[in-house]
């Protein structure tokens, strides 16, 4: 997901012209976008069953990378470097328990029983990008933590549902904040969703957040993810030395789903379905 803020700066800083306002993409753009996205899920469908406890997160990395390899696609996040940003190194993001996104594969983190995992996966592919994730349960869990990944991806499903032409960009937050604080849990506000098409990030935001018929109206072609990030306590985030693994500011636990969708003539098309 795009940081508020330093994606702005981001965006002047490294492309001026081509970052700007919200592009409507062609036909045939979109059919690269569908080839991706589906690409992206199958991943994800590929990785799920090595979620497993004793497995490193460098393992799912690594089997990640060799995989899109596999299938002509390399991954957007390797060296990703935007500015106030040391190159990501990993292939995927792997955002254990209190990591609320971009977490880091490691060796040295082992999978254990009752973990939360979120995997998000961004491959490239004929020059167009797809971005999804999913919160894997690892073993048995706590039920809150199972009720805190289930009320989250049904927030994301929620906002999904929303999109249709004429429709706001705040009625997908609306939509997303309604279920989760009546789940019982808090909306993430600092990093928010984002256009994407042959860019990972564009400047265009979709805060998981906000008012119903407020902000950008919805119009065919256009592209974005929705990818609410929910937490078991505060929604305030802290920011690790590495300047890249988010956690809670209360290490609470915190969970994430992603879509990469599409706002059709008549409603919406989720381009990262398996
Ligand atoms: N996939 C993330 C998103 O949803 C972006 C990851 S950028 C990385 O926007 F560098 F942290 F990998
Ligand atoms: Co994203
Ligand atoms: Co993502």
């Amino acid at each position: 997901m795009n940081q508020k803020n330093l994606l702005s700066i981001a965006a002047d800083f490294v492309q001026p012209s081509i970052n700007r306002g919200i592009v409507l993409l062609s036909a045939k753009e979109m059919d690269k976008m569908r080839r991706v996205g589906k690409l992206a899920a199958n991943l994800l469908n590929h990785l799920e069953p090595m979620v497993q406890p004793g497995v490193s997160t460098q393992a799912l990395n690594d089997e990640a990378a060799s995989w899109m390899q596999a299938h002509s696609a390399i991954s957007a996040t390797l060296g990703y470097a935007p500015p106030g940003h040391p190159p990501f190194t990993g292939s995927i993001c792997t955002s254990v328990n209190e990591v609320v996104c971009h977490g880091i594969p490691n060796p040295k983190q082992i999978l254990k029983d009752g973990d939360i995992i979120n995997i998000d996966v961004t491959p490239l592919l004929e020059g167009y990008h797809g971005d999804t994730s999913r919160t894997f349960l690892v073993g048995q869990v706590s039920a809150t933590a199972r009720k805190l990944v289930e009320a989250t991806q049904e927030s994301m499903m929620r906002g999904i549902a929303e999109i249709k032409p004429g429709a706001r960009i705040g009625d997908i937050g609306a939509a997303i904040q309604e279920y989760a604080e009546a789940s019982g849990f808090s909306v993430v506000r600092d990093m928010v969703g984002h256009g994407i098409g042959r860019q990972m990030h564009t400047e265009f935001q979709v805060p998981h957040y906000g008012k119903r018929g407020s902000g950008v109206k919805l119009r065919p072609g256009m592209v974005f993810t929705v990818e609410p990030m929910l937490n078991e306590g505060t929604y305030e985030l802290k920011f690790l030395a590495d300047r890249w693994t988010v956690i809670t500011k209360d290490k609470k636990l915190s969970a994430q789903f992603e879509h990469t969708v599409a706002v059709t003539d008549k409603g919406v098309e989720i381009l990262t379905l398996a």
